[in-house]
């Protein structure tokens, strides 16, 4: 790019993952698949991926590893993404995303590394020399992920927003090294009230499938008798709720559960309170576990119906790669040859 050109403008194009690594949970729901439907539902040309390249950074038993990964595109589909108007599909049917991913291996500086919190949470506590280098270089494969379409939004839960900056660090500097406009800055959109749903048993720890206590977690599998249970055993304080969100302050519990209430609900925060401030969780609870059976269960009941007929989902993630892999292959051959590799096999 010389300097007097006029920057390049990129077309809006979603891009987001999730690892079969396990369950789907609230926290998945509300902070990605709930968001990605509706940015589909808004027009936005998006591509959703069920990231298994990812997912083996730790150890994954393969047998689990094709059901989660089946089960994951049933959670796609019956949260509401659509496989005609939504790319769907799982990352490692399009070698692009490998292939792109090395070079960024090459881009990434170890400095950058180092400063990923996610990597160090992840080993925190075990012995880091023991992790995989997979683990390790995961971030600059998931700017491959998003880069390889030129993808201008990612939207994301909170824990990755750090993932998505350094994908913006990564394309500024090939841009930059090669002299060229190949690839947006690409922008993390982190929005609503659930961007990060905590444990229900510890309000300041994230909710994840891998804690080890399944009652800190509402699995998108749960039946509506677990799901109750666990949200009227969710820990919290002895207060009323609060009139507004400030109320909230120093209450992590209280405010992670007025956050899924709003979130569920598709209202605020501010609402929630509105109708429930001065009540106690003795009100609150059994009101939120209602709301959360009659939005969750029939997710569940859809997700299972798929889950009978495996022959089906593989047949829409294999269309869902091959036209994955129609955007990506031609922006690939285009990195390949601004890197100067010779590429005289290609038609
Ligand atoms: P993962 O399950 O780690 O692959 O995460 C997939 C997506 O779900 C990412 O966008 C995460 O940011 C989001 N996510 C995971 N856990 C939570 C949570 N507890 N709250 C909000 N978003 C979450
Ligand atoms: N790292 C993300 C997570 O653990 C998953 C992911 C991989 C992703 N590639 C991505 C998310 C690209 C958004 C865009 O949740």
């Amino acid at each position: 790019m010389n300097a007097a050109a006029p920057a390049r403008t990129y077309p809006t194009r979603i891009f987001s993952g999730i690892q079969p690594s396990g369950g789907l949970t609230l926290g998945n729901y509300l902070g990605a698949l709930k968001r990605f439907v509706e940015k589909q539902n808004e027009g936005i040309e998006s591509i959703y991926c069920i990231v298994d390249m990812h997912a083996i950074t730790v150890w994954q038993d393969p047998e689990r590893l094709r059901h989660a990964t089946r089960e994951l595109a049933a959670g796609y589909l019956a949260s509401g993404i659509d496989p005609e108007r939504s790319i769907l599909f799982n990352q490692s049917q399009v070698s692009a995303h490998a292939e792109l991913g090395w070079i960024f291996n090459c881009v990434a500086r170890l400095g950058w590394m180092n400063r990923m919190t996610q990597f160090k949470d992840k080993t925190a506590g075990k012995n880091a020399e023991n992790s995989s280098l997979g683990l390790y270089a995961y971030p600059a494969l998931m700017a491959a992920d998003i880069l390889v379409y030129r993808a201008t939004h990612v939207p994301v839960g909170e824990d990755q927003k750090q993932h998505v900056e350094l994908t913006r660090d990564i394309a500024a500097k090939f841009n930059h090294d090669f002299k060229v406009d190949c690839f947006p800055l690409t922008i993390p959109v982190i929005e609503g009230a659930a961007t990060r749903v905590m444990s229900l048993r510890d309000g300041t720890k994230k909710m994840s499938k891998s804690d080890p206590s399944d009652a800190s977690r509402i699995n998108m599998t749960d039946d509506a008798d677990a799901i109750a249970k666990k949200l009227k055993r969710a820990v919290t304080d002895p207060e009323p709720l609060p009139d507004t969100p400030e109320g909230l302050e120093g209450r992590a519990e209280a405010r992670n559960l007025v956050n899924i209430y709003a979130a569920l609900a598709g209202t605020t925060p501010s609402q929630v309170l509105a109708d429930f401030g001065g009540k106690g969780f003795g009100v609150f609870k059994p009101a939120l576990a209602d709301l959360a059976v009659s939005v969750l269960s029939p997710i569940s009941a859809e997700m299972s119906r798929l889950m009978q007929d495996p022959a089906e989902i593989d047949r829409l993630l294999a269309r869902g790669a091959e036209r994955a892999d129609a955007i990506a292959r031609p922006i690939l051959e285009e990195v390949f040859d601004i890197v100067g590799m010779v590429r005289s096999r290609r038609g």
